[in-house]
């Protein structure tokens, strides 16, 4: 199996934060690996921009030092290095002043797709917007880029859909969530819509819930500050699993074309339920023998952030009526591991007397191992009568499709679907405002009842009650494997 590589046309990227962590440990390792790939066009060029007091070799020189530290394996000792390299430019910039915009502006070629990465805080997002405008930089066919956070909640994050739209068009803004880039969320779309197997059956009749879980081992040392202000709610849910959700459930498309998807995904987050406070488990780590607390990680002894959290909700339209999804992420969890998983009905009649554990499960795992089984029930091998055991149909793609099929990072994919023009993978400015009107009662529900989350053991999977919310429900999460 050779992985298909597709040109994409002369760009120019400006990356604003260039010099900055994101920049650093994803964007430019990443793009490097699509230069290697053969995808970079040899006149197009990666302008850096940001505060920092260098000239281009400076720069130059400080991303081959990010591709040795975060670059991976497959990125060192290439030959290919000293010409990527060549393709980078540098700029320092003064987002709120007037320095630096006259270079930048005889750097960006508008004859060329042009596109501006504003990996920046968003209080910076109106500033670089106006200042791209006024020293005419970009036109009607320049692309932004913008990173989560999008707002911390729907006022604020109208008030920068309304900054930037004075600047840009939607078409426009590419409003990066890196889960939908990961290669097995888009192969979520393809099982469910490339399949006559599973569409049938993707309903309130057949799916008795949907689960979807993301651990992670690593605490929130090193991102405090920010950390403490957002809390998973705001800095997972809203976004990340709320994508995940939408996927799972949206209606299909009539096509594959960024507006048909975004509006039914849109559909999806509107059709959600309020969460009662009793479907709803916040959780802070305990220190560990090894690891700090969250609230030492945060510098806040007295923090009320929750670094776990997980809920119970339902969409209210004829496909999913009754049909709970749980969803549940957190830091300093037993294992990183994220994985949807559709679990089935039991089959309405067993002839051969109860099958304990039979539903059949389509689990869909994120990450680390990227694949999908289906557990489906069988007879065990062997003498011994019918006995029945539930074994998974396993779709690991490493296996399945060999290592040449190796999946271009989420954020590689997103970039490059920047510079060919296509936001189907891409949140448009309602889709964020909707799903900050679901969140924002949550998070003032809790702030008004004073909740203060409950404590977990590092290397556990969140606090008791997380379990407890399934039990009730004489349900269980499901067990996920990093
Ligand atoms: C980011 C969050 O958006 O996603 C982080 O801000 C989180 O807190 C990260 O760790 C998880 O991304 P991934 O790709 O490692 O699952």
């Amino acid at each position: 199996m050779v992985s298909k590589v597709i040109p994409v046309d002369d760009f120019d990227l400006v990356i604003f934060g260039g010099t900055g962590d994101l920049a650093r440990r994803k964007i430019l390792p990443g793009l490097f690996r699509r230069f290697i790939a053969g995808q970079m066009p040899s006149t197009s060029r990666i302008i850096g921009a940001a505060r920092s007091d260098i000239d281009s070799d400076g720069f130059r020189d400080l991303v081959k030092d990010a591709i040795a530290e975060f670059g991976g394996p497959d990125l060192q000792d290439k030959d290919e290095l000293p010409a990527f390299l060549a393709q980078l430019e540098y700029v320092a910039i003064d987002a709120k002043g007037d320095a630096g915009w006259p270079e930048l502006a005889g750097l960006v070629r508008k004859q060329l797709v042009n596109a501006f990465y504003f990996s920046v805080a968003p209080s910076l997002f109106g500033d670089l917007a106006k200042r791209l405008h006024q020293h005419d930089i970009t036109d009607a066919t320049s692309r932004i880029v913008v990173e989560k956070p999008f707002g911390r909640d729907l006022e604020t994050a109208k008030a920068l859909n309304a900054t930037l739209s004075d600047f840009f068009d939607e078409g426009q803004i590419y409003r990066i969530d890196h889960y939908l880039g990961k290669e097995t969320v888009q192969n979520l779309m393809a099982v469910r819509f490339g399949n006559v197997l599973f569409e049938p059956l993707w309903n309130a009749k057949y799916i008795d819930h949907i689960q979807i879980t993301v651990a992670e081992t690593v605490g929130v040392g090193g991102r405090g500050t920010y950390y403490d202000r957002s809390g998973a709610m705001r800095d997972m849910v809203q976004n990340h699993l709320m994508q995940l959700l939408c996927l799972i459930a949206m209606e299909p498309p009539s096509q594959f074309e960024p507006d048909a998807v975004r509006d039914e995904k849109l559909k999806v987050i509107r059709a959600l339920q309020p969460v009662e406070p009793h479907q709803m488990v916040r959780g802070q780590y305990d220190a560990s023998d090894e690891t700090p607390s969250y609230r030492d990680d945060a510098e806040n002894p007295r923090s009320h952030t929750e670094s776990f959290v997980a809920l119970k909700t339902h969409i209210a339209n004829f496909r999913w009526a009754g049909v709970p999804f749980y969803l549940r992420t957190g830091k300093r969890m037993t294992t990183r591991a994220s994985e949807i998983a559709v679990v089935f009905k039991p089959i309405a009649h067993s002839i051969f007397g109860p099958v304990e554990d039979g539903n059949n499960v389509l689990a869909i795992q994120l990450q680390p191992n990227e694949g999908i089984t289906l557990d489906v029930t069988i007879k065990e091998p062997g003498p011994g009568g019918m006995r029945l055991v539930n074994v998974p149909l396993d779709m690991t793609f490493a296996e399945a499709l060999g290592p040449e099929a190796e999946a271009p990072e989420a954020y590689e994919r997103l970039i490059m679907d920047v510079i060919r023009g296509n936001q189907t993978l891409f949140m448009r400015g309602d889709e964020v405002e909707a799903a900050w009107e679901w969140t924002d009662p949550l998070i003032a529900g809790w702030e008004a009842r004073n909740d203060v989350p409950k404590p977990y053991d590092t290397g556990s999977m969140g606090p008791l009650d997380a379990h407890a919310l399934m039990h009730r429900d004489n349900r269980q999460w499901r067990e996920v494997k990093g």
